[in-house]
């Protein structure tokens, strides 16, 4: 297997930044590259502080901040700052073209036995691996944000990737800290959109659309919409985090690969096209320039979002994706989502329901007019159940 030492980040925004982190916390030397030296500097220094932080806890095992940060470098040039890396985390916009521009310039610079990853949220890692002449060196590692933070990578197939470059991946992923847990890395079989833990929620998006254009039309309120849903992060504060542009683009690449019924609805496309982006641009369903926002109980409910949809969606497209052979076990999905979004999987609790969500399906169905609900044949004979 490759021995790994030298990473390079290629995005260093609000994920590349968290990935570069935790492989400095775990030994390994990282250069982050952006297009623009405020974006490095900007990383960088978002990592000290994070290092420092960390450092003030006692929780660096004896190292100083500044014992890692002499492993991190900065660049603006891909092809010099790969010269020595043996991985490449690439984590720049969600826009396939970007993405294999990036992938054609790491291969032509990159040692041979470097593996290029991708940390893309919904493409094709199959794709991506055609601008290189090193498909089978090409796989998804996809972290969740924030990366320190949150538990799950998943590490991904790509139509050519080797058992090798899979197991490298894994093997990686495995040695990247974790500040709530132990690391949890999923396997993800077959290169098709959101691998498990977008994909499973990315249905809950068409359903969000209707409300959130139903909650402009009816003049409420994103405090009363986020204080109608539970959760670690209520539905717009978490899509505010995400960022809407990452939002957009995914249900745009969905629209393409699986349903018409995943085009964005007209307050996402609004507030792409007006660049209210969320955290990232400090504007987006929240004014964010004073830290994360916490939405009044005060304020009341908008009674518009039910949570029985989103368990009959989510269940229905963990189905789906044992039926196309993503994962062959639904404990998987369920481990996956906790340790993805701090978010108890749909599968185990409904078990015994299978019936009664198809139901909630049909039901979702009439009331939304989006045929992508309705129920798909795994789950109507309520066979997965035996697919633990
Ligand atoms: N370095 C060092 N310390 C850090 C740090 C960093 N980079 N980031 C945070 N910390 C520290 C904080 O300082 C804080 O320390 P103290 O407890 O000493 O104050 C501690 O870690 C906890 O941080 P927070 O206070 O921010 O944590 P929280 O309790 O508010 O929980 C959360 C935050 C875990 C993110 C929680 O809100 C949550 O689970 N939200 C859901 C997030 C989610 O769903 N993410 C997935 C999105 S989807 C995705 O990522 C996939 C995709 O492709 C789009
Ligand atoms: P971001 O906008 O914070 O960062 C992207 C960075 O890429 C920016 O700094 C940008 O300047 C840089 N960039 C753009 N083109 C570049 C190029 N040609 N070369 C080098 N750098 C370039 O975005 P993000 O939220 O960090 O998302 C990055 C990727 O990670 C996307 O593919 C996204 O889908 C995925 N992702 C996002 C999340 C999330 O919650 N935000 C979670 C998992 C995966």
């Amino acid at each position: 297997m490759v021995e790994i030492k030298n990473l390079v980040v290629i995005g260093a925004g609000q994920m590349g930044t968290g990935v570069g982190q935790v492989a400095l916390m775990a030994g390994f030397n990282a250069t982050m590259v952006d297009i623009k030296d405020e974006f490095v500097k900007k990383s960088y220094a978002n990592i000290d502080e994070g290092m420092k932080k960390l450092e003030a806890k006692g929780a660096l095992k004896g190292k100083s901040a500044a014992d890692f940060m002499a492993n991190c470098k900065t660049s603006i040039n891909i092809a010099s700052a790969v010269k020595n890396a043996d991985i490449i985390i690439e984590a720049v916009v969600e826009d396939m073209a970007i993405k294999k521009q990036v992938f054609k310039t790491c291969d032509e610079n990159a040692p041979a036995h470097c593996i290029i990853a991708s940390n893309t949220s919904t493409m094709s890692i199959t794709e991506m691996a055609t601008a290189t002449n090193r498909p089978d060196k090409v796989i998804g590692m996809h972290f969740f944000n924030p990366v320190p933070l949150m538990r799950c990578i998943e590490v991904i197939y790509g139509a050519k990737s080797s058992d090798a470059s899979v197991n490298a991946g894994i093997n990686f992923a495995g040695k990247l800290p974790c500040l709530r847990g132990p690391r949890y890395v999923a396997k993800v079989l077959k290169d098709r959109p959101g691998f498990i833990v977008n994909r499973t929620t990315a249905p809950v998006q068409i359903y969000q659309n209707y409300i959130f254009d139903k909650v402009e039309a009816e003049g409420k309120t994103w405090e009363q919409l986020d204080n109608d849903s539970g959760g670690p992060m209520p539905t717009c504060v978490l899509a505010d985090f995400v960022g809407i542009d990452t939002i957009y683009h995914g249900l745009k690449y969905y629209e393409r690969t699986l349903s018409p019924d995943f085009a964005p609805g007209k307050v996402i496309t609004r507030m792409f096209n007006e660049g209210l982006l969320g955290a990232k641009t400090g504007k987006g369903f929240y004014d964010w320039s004073k830290g994360r926002p916490a939405p009044d109980k005060k304020a009341g409910k908008a009674r518009l979002f039910k949570l029985q949809y989103p368990i009959a969606i989510m269940v229905n497209e963990g189905c789906r994706i044992l039926e196309e052979g993503i994962a062959t076990s639904w404990k998987v999905i369920d481990d996956a989502l906790m340790a993805g979004m701090n978010m108890p999987g749909p599968m185990a609790p409904n078990v015994a329901n299978s019936e009664k969500q198809v139901e909630v399906l049909k039901e979702l169905v009439e009331l939304t007019g989006k045929k992508y609900f309705e129920p798909c044949e795994l789950l109507k004979s309520a066979k997965w159940v035996d697919m633990k």
